[in-house]
């Protein structure tokens, strides 16, 4: 075992191919057995229901190498609980979570040269998707489906690492009212394609999607959820039923109550409250938490005092926090950590 010769350094967030991949196919009524393979290609009918009626849905996680150099990933259990979540609402059949759990430990494993080295800054993102690949050409589910599982090693998501960003507000809706939002289809995410072309466009990092029943409530980005931080320090995360249930948004409110003793608040929060916040910032997997300078509505600039060269103080706790339980330089709590052995 040798670790591959990558400037990991200098990674952004793309893909990179791996030896090896997880595969698992769910045929006249079960799932297989799954299996490590190499071949990175899939073949399937030209009326495949995910090319069809997009007909797929995904999870992201990371696994780190912690201080003391253990590979681990963090909380996989959360992911396999959502991944269940997206399947019930897209008609595909469950992948149950200890399979799940499994089937990822045993990707990182068999790519444990790709696992970036502890103080790299990089980590082995890792991908879980699930798709309808039997032909469907009348509207309904696939009979069916495809599991995977791949890895690739990844640095920060924003270019130019953790440097504030510039979000608008965007015009375009993200998730229906009772529609999508709240678990990880794939179908989200093309909704978004058209947005994030149009704001890079525009020159702002990403955009800030408001409740597309009243447009007058924050809900989240194209890829994480929003974290904002009182004056007088409460950590404030918005409560809809059409956004995604961010692992890292959930483990971050833990952190923030837990280890450094802020008061936390998951609300609905108004688009008109956003002025009055001292610090913002974006949090997920890939986002890890991404400080939000500027947010623009249309011209009108939303300056957070914490500016555009720093995190605010108690974002930067958190971030400090959260990535130091992730390295292993801060006692998890118990199971956050799953070693891969
Ligand atoms: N919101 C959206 C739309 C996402 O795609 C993600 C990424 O997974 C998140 C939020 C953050 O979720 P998590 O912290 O579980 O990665
Ligand atoms: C993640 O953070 O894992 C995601 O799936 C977000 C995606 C936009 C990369």
């Amino acid at each position: 075992m040798s670790k591959k010769d990558i400037d990991w350094a200098n990674l952004g967030f793309g893909y990179i191919p791996t030896d090896y991949r997880f595969v698992a196919n769910y045929k006249n009524g079960s799932w297989d057995e799954g299996a490590i393979v190499t071949d990175p290609m899939i073949t399937m009918s030209e009326c495949a229901g995910v090319l069809q009626y997009a007909q797929t849905c995904f999870e992201g996680l990371k696994a780190y190498t912690t201080q003391d150099g253990r590979v681990v990933m963090f909380r996989p259990d959360l992911n396999a609980e959502r991944m269940v979540t997206s399947c019930e609402r897209l008609e595909m059949p469950v992948f149950e979570k200890q399979k799940f759990v499994d089937a990822v430990e045993a990707t990182v494993k068999a790519n444990i040269d790709y696992v970036p080295p502890f103080g790299s800054g990089a980590t082995l993102y890792v991908r879980p998707y699930m798709f309808g690949i039997s032909p469907v050409i009348g509207v309904k589910p696939a009979e069916e489906y495809q599991f995977r599982v791949f890895v690739t090693p990844v640095g920060p998501y924003f270019k130019g690492g953790v440097r504030p960003l510039t979000i608008r507000v965007s015009d375009f809706d993200r998730a229906a009212p009772h529609g999508t939002g709240h678990v990880k289809a794939g179908l989200n995410y093309a909704m978004s394609l058209h947005a994030i072309v149009d704001a890079h466009k525009q020159g702002f990092d990403e955009n800030m999607y408001l409740d597309p029943g009243t447009r007058t409530k924050v809900e989240e980005t194209g890829g994480a959820n929003f974290l904002f931080v009182t004056k007088d320090n409460k950590v404030v995360t918005p409560k809809s039923s059409s956004i995604l249930p961010s692992i890292t948004r959930r483990s971050l409110m833990v952190v923030a109550k837990e280890y450094l003793g802020l008061e936390v608040e998951e609300r609905e929060i108004a688009f008109e409250e956003i002025k009055d916040f001292a610090e913002c910032g974006l949090c997920g997997t890939a986002a890890v938490i991404s400080p939000v300078g500027k947010i623009v509505d249309h011209g009108n600039e939303i300056a957070f005092p914490s500016g555009m060269e720093n995190m605010g103080p108690v974002t930067q706790k958190l971030y400090d926090t959260l990535t130091g339980i992730q390295m292993g330089r801060i006692e998890a709590p118990e199971g956050w950590l799953v070693e891969i052995k």
